[in-house]
C-alpha cells in the first residue's frame, strides 16, 4: 500500500517536468493514486518563478495531457498539494534550511527527490540534500538520463550519488520501463507456457527492436548533438528492451532477481570492436526530405554547423548463450523517420518442410509482434487459407490483442507508473548500477571504432527508413526489416 509521501521535484520547471512529470502526478491524483496527504515540492531558481508557477504548470498539463483527462475542478484539488519552493542547487543557503523545515513535517514520511536536471547538477543536489540533513532512511533519489557519455562519466556521476545514497535508495529511470506493453513482454514470457517452450534459437530466426521517430531536434541540439542515436536511445532504451526480451526467467518477480538476469544478458552481449564494428553497424544522419507531403530540413540545416553525430543507428548484435546461439538481435533507432512506432518483433523459423504447392502462395513466417507505441498491442501473424476458395491460397492473418480497444479510457503514462514505483519503494523497473556500467562496456567500444574517417554517418532522406545500408545489412543475412503497419501489403519493407 502506497503511504502518504513527499515528492520533490528538482529543475520544477523543466522540459520533462512540465511536459511529463507534473501531468503524471496530476493523473495519480485524478485517479484517485495518491494517498491522502501527498505533497509535492518543485524547486525552481528564482522567487518570481514561484509566483508564477501555478499557472505555468497548469497551462502546460492543458497543453500536454489529452482533452478527455484535464478537468478544471480536479486540478484545482490537485494545485492545493503543489508547494514550489525557491532553492538555487548550487548554493547551501537557508532555502535548504527552510526546505527541510518543510519536509520534517513528517520526518518518517517516504520522500522521493526527483533530479530533473543536468547530471552536472547531481552531486551539488545530493551533497546539499546530505548536508542539511534530508536523506533519511525513508528518502530515495530518483535520475534521469544522460547517465553519462561513456562507461567513464557514467563512473563518476554514479560514485557521487553514491556517496550519499545507498544503492538500494538510487532509482535510475528508464522511461521505456514504465510502458505498460514492456511489463506486458514479462507477463507474456513468463506466466503463459505457449510462448516459454518458443523462445530460442531452435524455434526464433531473428530478433529486430526498432524505435522510429518522426521527431527531428526538438530544440535540443546542444544535447543531441553531443550524444547522438547511440548514446540516446541505444545504451539504454533499446538495450533494455532487448534484456527483457533474451533474459532467463528469475525465480521471483523480485527486483533483485529481474536486475540479475537482465545483468546476464548485457555482459553476454558479443562485443563489436574495432573491425566489427563496420560490419555488424550503420550510422545514418538525416538530410533535408519531406514528411507528411511537407518539406523538413536537415540535421546539419537545424543544427547550423558541421557535425558527425548520427540520428540513426542499425545494429546486427548477438548473445553469446545457448538459448540465444546465432539468433540475430537487430536494432534500429532513427529520428525524421517515415512514421513513429515502437516494437519488438520475434520472427519464428520456418516450417521444416513446406507442403503447399508454388501455386498456394508463400507462407511468410510466424511473428510475435510486440508494440509499444502509437498504439500498445500485442500481435501474432500467421498464415491461413483463404476462406470460400476451392484452391488453397494462403494469406497472413493477425491474431490481434490490442489494448487500447480492451481498455478504452486508460491513457498509458510511463512516467506516472515509475514514480509512483519511487514512491512506493519498488525498484523492479529501475536500472542497477551494475546494468549501467555492462550496457556502457558493449557501447564504448562501437563508439570509438566509430571515429574512424571510414565510419562517419551516411545521409538518409528525412521521412524514409534510414539509410540502404540499414536494409542492406539484413539484406546480407537475407531478411528484411518488418513493420506491422505494413502488413497485408508488403508486409517486409
Ligand atoms: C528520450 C530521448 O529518452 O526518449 C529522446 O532522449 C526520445 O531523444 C525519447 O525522443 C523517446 O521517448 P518516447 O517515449 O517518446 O518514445
Amino acid at each position: 500500500m502506497l503511504e502518504a509521501f513527499d515528492f520533490v521535484l528538482f529543475g520544477g520547471a523543466g522540459d520533462l517536468a512540465l511536459r511529463k512529470l507534473i501531468p503524471g502526478l496530476f493523473r495519480a491524483h485524478r485517479n484517485g493514486e495518491l494517498p491522502e496527504g501527498t505533497r509535492i515540492i518543485p524547486t525552481l531558481r528564482n522567487a518570481q518563478m514561484v509566483l508564477e508557477y501555478k499557472d505555468k504548470v497548469r497551462d502546460a498539463a492543458q497543453k500536454h495531457l489529452n482533452k478527455d483527462e484535464f478537468e478544471a475542478t480536479a486540478w484545482d484539488s490537485f494545485a492545493t498539494i503543489i508547494f514550489p519552493v525557491f532553492i538555487d542547487i548550487s548554493k547551501l543557503d537557508d532555502k535548504w534550511a527552510a526546505l527541510a523545515e518543510l519536509l520534517n513535517n513528517g520526518e518518517n514520511r517516504q520522500r522521493v527527490f526527483y533530479l530533473s536536471t543536468p547530471p552536472s547538477v547531481f552531486s551539488d543536489a545530493c551533497k546539499h540534500l546530505h548536508e542539511s540533513g534530508l536523506i533519511t532512511k525513508y528518502a530515495r533519489v530518483v535520475v534521469e538520463k544522460p547517465l553519462g557519455y561513456d562507461a567513464k562519466t557514467a563512473e563518476e556521476i554514479n560514485s557521487s550519488i553514491a556517496e550519499y545514497f545507498k544503492e538500494e535508495a538510487i532509482f535510475r529511470i528508464d522511461h521505456y520501463l514504465g510502458k505498460e506493453t514492456v511489463q506486458n513482454l514479462l507477463a507474456l514470457r513468463f506466466a503463459n507456457g505457449i510462448f516459454e517452450h518458443l523462445w530460442d534459437a531452435r524455434t526464433i530466426d531473428n530478433v529486430q527492436i526498432t524505435i522510429s521517430e518522426t521527431v527531428g531536434l526538438e530544440g535540443r541540439a546542444s544535447f543531441y548533438d553531443g550524444a547522438g542515436a547511440l548514446r540516446d536511445m541505444v545504451q539504454n532504451h533499446i538495450l533494455q528492451l532487448l534484456c527483457l526480451v533474451a533474459m532467463e526467467s528469475p525465480n521471483k518477480m523480485t527486483a533483485e532477481r529481474i536486475r540479475a538476469e537482465k545483468l546476464k544478458v548485457l555482459e553476454s552481449l558479443r562485443p563489436l570492436t574495432g573491425n566489427t564494428v563496420k560490419y555488424n553497424t550503420v550510422r545514418g544522419q538525416y538530410v533535408a526530405g519531406q514528411m507528411d507531403n511537407t518539406n523538413v530540413p536537415g540535421y546539419l540545416d537545424e543544427l547550423g554547423q558541421p557535425s558527425n553525430t548520427e540520428t540513426f543507428v542499425a545494429i546486427r548484435a548477438h548473445i553469446d548463450n545457448s538459448r540465444w546461439a546465432n539468433v540475430p538481435f537487430y536494432l534500429r533507432t532513427g529520428k525524421r523517420m517515415k512514421s513513429r512506432f515502437a516494437e519488438i518483433v520475434i520472427q519464428y523459423k520456418d516450417v521444416a518442410h513446406r507442403v503447399y504447392p508454388e501455386t498456394a502462395g508463400n507462407p511468410v513466417p510466424n511473428r510475435l509482434v510486440i508494440r509499444l507505441q502509437p498504439e500498445e498491442s500485442i500481435k501474432i501473424i500467421m498464415n491461413s487459407k483463404d476462406l470460400g476458395k476451392h484452391e488453397t491460397h494462403l494469406s497472413p492473418v493477425v491474431l490481434n490483442l490490442n489494448f487500447a480497444e480492451t481498455y478504452k479510457d486508460f491513457h498509458s503514462d510511463a512516467y506516472k507508473r515509475l514514480m509512483l514505483d519511487a514512491a512506493a519503494n519498488d525498484p523492479s523497473l529501475f536500472i542497477h548500477r551494475a546494468e549501467v556500467d555492462a550496457a556502457w562496456a558493449w557501447i564504448d567500444p562501437i563508439i570509438e571504432a566509430w571515429q574512424r574517417p571510414e565510419n562517419k554517418p551516411l545521409g538518409y532522406m528525412a521521412g524514409s527508413w534510414g539509410p540502404i545500408a540499414s536494409a542492406q545489412l539484413l539484406a546480407s543475412d537475407g531478411r528484411n526489416w518488418f513493420n506491422i503497419e505494413e502488413v497485408g501489403t508488403d508486409a517486409e519493407e
